[in-house]
């Protein structure tokens, strides 16, 4: 527990993997940290970030736990798992449209009973928009006698962010045992918390593993920005001992694909090559995306070969079931389907 603040136990140690035909085929050692086995609501890396969000909630009392996404949002389907875990009532907010493409996870949600808003994009900033949606929701649940805990989304804040400081203090002690040197970890970048809460958990605590995040969507101005403030955040909060400029972060933004839960061959051909490889399945949207990434990055040499990569699994499998993506699948999928009548 970094810093004495109070984190439940959502998680424990998760496997790394080594993935062995990949590895052959790609001429690089490639292992996989599993933190998509983590057990609540289909798993995922938001359970770390959750474990301490969710301590902080209850300890203020709260009943109920708001969080906002696009309707995709995994992070918000963990919110509800671990909401429905401990019985807070809870509710995601999301700017998208229904019925649409939106969601696999919604049906998960609504599963696990958590409430689910949907608001239509107006066309003005987004941040704004999210802004109006939880103070509007959080004066009707309040109204309600509800307690609300307010979540960002991604869980990306610096207390959130502590569940990955941890995943890099755990990581770093798997890799010397499994005698992985400075071998370079690789995650999908989306709200940043990730990435922030590895790259300070790695860096403070002197790891000699080396950090490279993927970016799913295009890293614009806003992004360069909150990496560089978020970090500040970070090193404020915790009273970090190591110092940071926009350099340091490693952040690939080439692999973006035109934008956040697009469709793309390019990943769809990387879920099913890992998946016929080493039967693991990624996400069209995350994790589906980093690799991909990865596998340009193995082709254009800047991933050496031989080189040693931990490539962290955040989970989201369940997105492989959202309509635009499951139909993407079936067109180039099914024709393998024998029909006998
Ligand atoms: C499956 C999956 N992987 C990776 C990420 C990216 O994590 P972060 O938002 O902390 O950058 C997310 C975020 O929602 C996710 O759901």
């Amino acid at each position: 527990m970094p810093f004495g603040i109070k984190k439940l136990s959502l998680v424990g140690k998760t496997p790394v993997e080594y993935m062995p035909t990949l590895s052959r085929e790609l001429g690089i050692q490639l292992y996989f940290k599993r933190d998509d086995l983590t057990s609540w609501g289909a798993g995922g890396n938001k359970l770390r970030k959750l474990e301490y969000l969710v301590a902080e909630a209850l300890q203020q009392g709260a009943t109920m736990l708001l969080t906002v996404g696009g309707a995709q949002t995994n992070h918000g389907r963990l919110t509800a798992a671990v909401a429905a875990k401990y019985g807070l009532k809870c509710c995601i907010a999301a700017i998208d449209e229904y019925p649409g493409e939106v969601s696999a996870n919604i049906l998960l949600d609504r599963i696990m009973g958590c409430d689910v808003v949907l608001k239509s994009d107006d066309g003005r900033d987004e941040n704004l928009q999210f802004d109006e949606l939880v103070a509007q929701l959080t004066a009707e649940y309040e109204e309600k006698g509800e307690k609300v805990y307010y979540i960002p989304m991604g869980g990306s804040n610096a207390l959130g962010a502590l569940g990955y400081y941890d995943c890099a203090v755990e990581l770093t002690e798997q890799a010397a045992e499994m005698r992985l040197g400075d071998a370079r970890v690789i995650d999908a970048v989306g709200s940043m918390g990730t990435f922030m809460g590895l790259y300070c958990g790695l860096k403070n605590e002197g790891s000699p593993l080396r950090l490279t995040g993927i970016a799913i969507s295009p890293f614009g101005e806003y992004k360069e920005k909150r990496i560089v403030n978020y970090f500040a955040e970070m090193k404020a909060q915790f009273g970090l001992d190591i110092d940071a400029v926009r350099e340091d972060f490693d952040i690939v933004k080439d692999y973006t694909r035109g934008g956040y839960n697009n469709l793309s061959r390019e990943v769809r051909d990387a879920v099913c090559y890992v998946a016929q490889k080493e039967a693991v399945l990624l996400d069209p949207c995350y994790t589906g995306k980093a690799f991909a990434g990865l596998l340009e990055m193995v082709r254009e040499g800047k991933i050496a070969k031989g080189e040693k990569v931990i490539f962290l699994h955040t989970g989201g499998f369940p997105g492989l079931y959202t309509r635009h993506h499951r139909e993407a699948f079936e067109a180039e999928l099914l024709d393998g389907v024998r029909i006998i009548k």
